[in-house]
């Protein structure tokens, strides 16, 4: 089925309202804490990706002085760890939040136990990947199928912090990187700690640009806002018609 070049289910609310314009009713969604940590978040990981990629592809630039005479690579381990460390703090913060914020910051989002968020992301598949379907109802805060997918990448910022700190455990004699030395031995050498730091780095890049383009996305297709609601924290709801806040939940009731 071709996809329709307009926002996803407009036309199909304009008949509803009988050609009427449509109300909109506006959503405190993201608050400032989620913002913070989404933007801090952001320029650390770049960062991190950045600095991670020189490390481990060190390049080779002809400099008229010595080797010794030369700090650059020093700085890129610094800028490197001092990243790290702002990242993993800023994790923390958001982990704080997911336990007092607001309903779409709760942790829970994030883990699809209940009926209809299971149901919310077979119908994101069916509409985004699978484009044989028009949107049903999606909820105001994380998609079903994004809020799982932040899953797997807060899995994956735990898994990257734990062999990050690792690594620096042989390199600095500070509290926290100490209290991370027995992993080395457990994952079976410096060697295959590296390698899975490494690894991580490609999926972060792959998160990273599908995430923009997904957000541009979404924000193109259901036309409430997505990505500005990142930075203002406010999202559009139509009052009439399928996009309704916790359309998901309210399926399940009627369920
Ligand atoms: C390194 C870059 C980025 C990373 C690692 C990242 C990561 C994340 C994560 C983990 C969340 C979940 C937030 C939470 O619940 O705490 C999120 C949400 C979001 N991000 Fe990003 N992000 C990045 C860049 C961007 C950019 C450049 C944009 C804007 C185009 C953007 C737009 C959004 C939006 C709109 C949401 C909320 C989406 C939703 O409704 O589910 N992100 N991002
Ligand atoms: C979350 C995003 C992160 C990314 C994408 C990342 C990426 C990388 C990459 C690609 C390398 C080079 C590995 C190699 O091929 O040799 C590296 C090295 C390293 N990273 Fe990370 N890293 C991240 C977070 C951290 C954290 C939280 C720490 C904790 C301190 C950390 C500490 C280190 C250390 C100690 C090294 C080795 C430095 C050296 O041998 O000179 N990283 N990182």
């Amino acid at each position: 089925m071709a996809m329709s070049t307009q926002s996803t289910g407009v036309k199909d609310i304009f008949k509803l309202n009988g050609g009427a314009p449509i109300e909109y009713r506006r959503v405190y969604v993201w608050e400032m804490p989620v913002r913070a940590y989404h933007w801090i978040n952001a320029i650390a990981l770049t960062l991190l990706c950045v600095t991670g990629y020189m490390i481990g592809h060190p390049v080779r630039i002809a400099y008229a002085q010595e080797a010794y005479q030369q700090y650059w690579f020093g700085s890129v381990r610094f800028l490197h760890f001092a990243s790290a460390y702002v990242y993993v703090f800023n994790f923390a913060a958001r982990i704080y939040w997911g336990f007092v914020g607001n309903k779409y910051a709760k942790w829970t989002n994030f883990f699809p136990l209940k009926r209809w968020q299971r149901e919310e992301i077979a119908d994101v598949i069916k509409t985004d990947v699978l484009q044989v379907k028009m949107h049903g109802g999606i909820s105001t805060g994380h998609n079903s199928l994004a809020a799982f997918v932040y899953f797997f990448t807060f899995l994956a910022f735990c898994v990257q912090t734990i062999t990050g700190f690792a690594l620096y455990s042989s390199m600095s004699h500070s509290w926290m990187p100490q209290m991370f030395r027995w992993v080395v031995p457990l994952m079976g050498g410096e060697m295959s700690v590296r390698f899975w730091h490494h690894l991580l780095l490609w999926f972060f890049i792959t998160f990273v640009v599908v995430h923009i383009y997904l957000s541009f996305y979404h924000d193109y297709i259901e036309g409430r806002g997505t990505v500005s609601s990142i930075i203002g924290g406010w999202k559009f709801d139509r009052v009439q018609g399928a996009e309704t806040e916790g359309a998901g939940e309210q399926k399940s009731k009627k369920s």
